[in-house]
């Protein structure tokens, strides 16, 4: 019987993690340069953390965690996100009160039960990071920037969809509101929607079923309920933006799959995708750090997708830098061979990428497998060059050939590389 990797998920095989290191590299330069520090916290946590933290009523966590009793009888949940676990390890380390602002990353898999679909996996990975300490919509515009910065790096293009999903002075009256209007429209919604009339209103306008779109074409809207202070926040953060140059659209549906968010909500979107279009997206969360048992701290962040950045790099023929060796070793008998063996490894101690053949192969084929592989550099070693204690140094590039000494040899490619 052959094993396959379980559904939903998949394998990194050496040609897909090039593009996976250089995306994840790409970040953590973009990260450096903001300032934000990496975060690890485990691949689980309790039940409890993501139940509170995410909110009951989402489909995260109604629907789609990876939950299980472990031996000592705890409820344990493989992380769907990782705001949550960020938060839980900010309360308990006492972030919070070392400095007045934690800027934190993170990159790593998560794992929800969706149903698979193209951009659409059981274990994905997401990078994210949070800034958590500050209300100012200075913290809101930087992260909304950082994201943006990333995606432009990358080649990316894409729309960016923002909202304020209002306060916890605001909301229960246009939650109110709202509910009042869709049980006016009750018997046009989808079943999925008439269940959420009752226990989470606001995600009816965020529905991709036509019966909802139309039902609710008329639906308040919360910005027209805004408090003084959300207003006012709202309409700075997106002063910040517009003195960037970063364009967005107003999307007054926008609520976002999570219970967390207050204030500021945005999502990026790509037309490269197919249904599943976001890119990535995030928001205010002043309450969750209280819902967690912290104390009040306001925080704002954003997540973002991997394999989907990775699908629209791909669609759109970007070139992932490929690593090659400095020199390819090539030996002729037992006894070069051998002498190439120990180059390689002198070499690589000296930090000069080196490559030789394992499998005895001729001449030909070493030098056709040194031509794949892009070298710059091929050094070849026989009888006679062991004699002399010289290798024959081909460079690729210009098609010359020179004799170098052994004792040169390293020397010889370090002021390659440095040049
Ligand atoms: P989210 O919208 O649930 O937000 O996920 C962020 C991104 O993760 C999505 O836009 C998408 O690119 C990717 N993603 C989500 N589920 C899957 C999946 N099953 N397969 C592939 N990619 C997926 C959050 O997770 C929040 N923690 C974001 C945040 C950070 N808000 C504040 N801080």
């Amino acid at each position: 019987m052959a094993y396959k990797s379980v559904k939903g998920t998949k394998d990194l095989l050496p040609q897909d993690t090039v593009a996976w290191q250089h995306v994840e590299r790409v970040i953590r330069e973009v990260m450096d340069l903001y300032r934000y520090a990496e975060i690890r916290t485990p691949m689980f946590e309790e039940t409890a953390v993501f139940a509170r933290g995410i909110g009951e009523e989402t489909d995260v966590v109604g629907k789609e965690m990876y939950t299980f009793t472990d031996k000592g009888g705890s409820s344990l949940t493989l992380r769907p996100e990782m705001t949550a676990s960020v938060i839980r390890s900010f309360i308990q380390h006492s972030m919070g009160e070392q400095t007045s602002l934690n800027k934190l990353y993170y990159i790593g898999p998560m794992f929800r039960q969706e149903r698979p679909q193209a951009g659409r996996f059981r274990q994905f990975h997401q990078y994210g990071f949070e800034s958590i300490g500050q209300q100012g919509p200075e913290c809101d515009a930087e992260i909304i920037a950082i994201a943006a910065a990333i995606y432009d790096r990358l080649g990316i293009s894409y729309s960016l969809k923002l909202n304020s999903v209002g306060d916890p002075t605001c909301r229960p009256r246009y939650r109110e509101a709202l509910q009042e209007f869709l049980r006016g429209v009750f018997d046009q919604l989808s079943p999925e929607s008439q269940r959420r009339t009752e226990t989470n209103p606001m995600r009816v306008l965020d529905s991709k079923d036509e019966r909802d779109r139309e039902a609710t074409a008329g639906a308040p809207l919360i910005v027209d309920y805004l408090s003084e202070e959300s207003r006012v926040h709202f309409e700075r953060t997106r002063a910040l933006l517009d003195a960037l140059g970063i364009a967005y659209e107003l999307d007054p549906r926008l609520v976002r799959g999570l219970d967390y968010y207050t204030m500021t909500a945005f999502e990026f979107v790509s037309t490269d995708l197919g249904s599943q279009d976001a890119l990535g997206g995030g928001g205010r969360y002043d309450g969750l750090v209280e819902q967690l048992g912290g104390k009040y701290t306001p925080a704002v962040g954003f997540a973002a997708g991997i394999e989907r950045l990775l699908m629209v790099m791909e669609k759109n023929g970007y070139e992932f830098p490929v690593s090659t060796p400095t020199v390819y070793i090539v030996g002729m008998d037992d006894a070069s061979r051998s002498w190439a063996f120990q180059t390689a490894i002198a070499l690589r101690r000296k930090g000069i990428a080196a490559e030789i053949d394992y499998a005895g192969r001729s001449l030909k084929a070493q030098m056709r497998e040194a031509n794949k592989l892009s070298c710059p550099y091929v050094a070849i070693v026989g009888e006679s060059e062991l004699e002399a204690g010289q290798a024959q140094v081909k460079d690729m590039r210009k098609g010359t050939q020179e004799s170098v000494e052994f004792t040169r040899l390293a020397d010889y490619f370090i002021q390659d590389i440095a040049n």
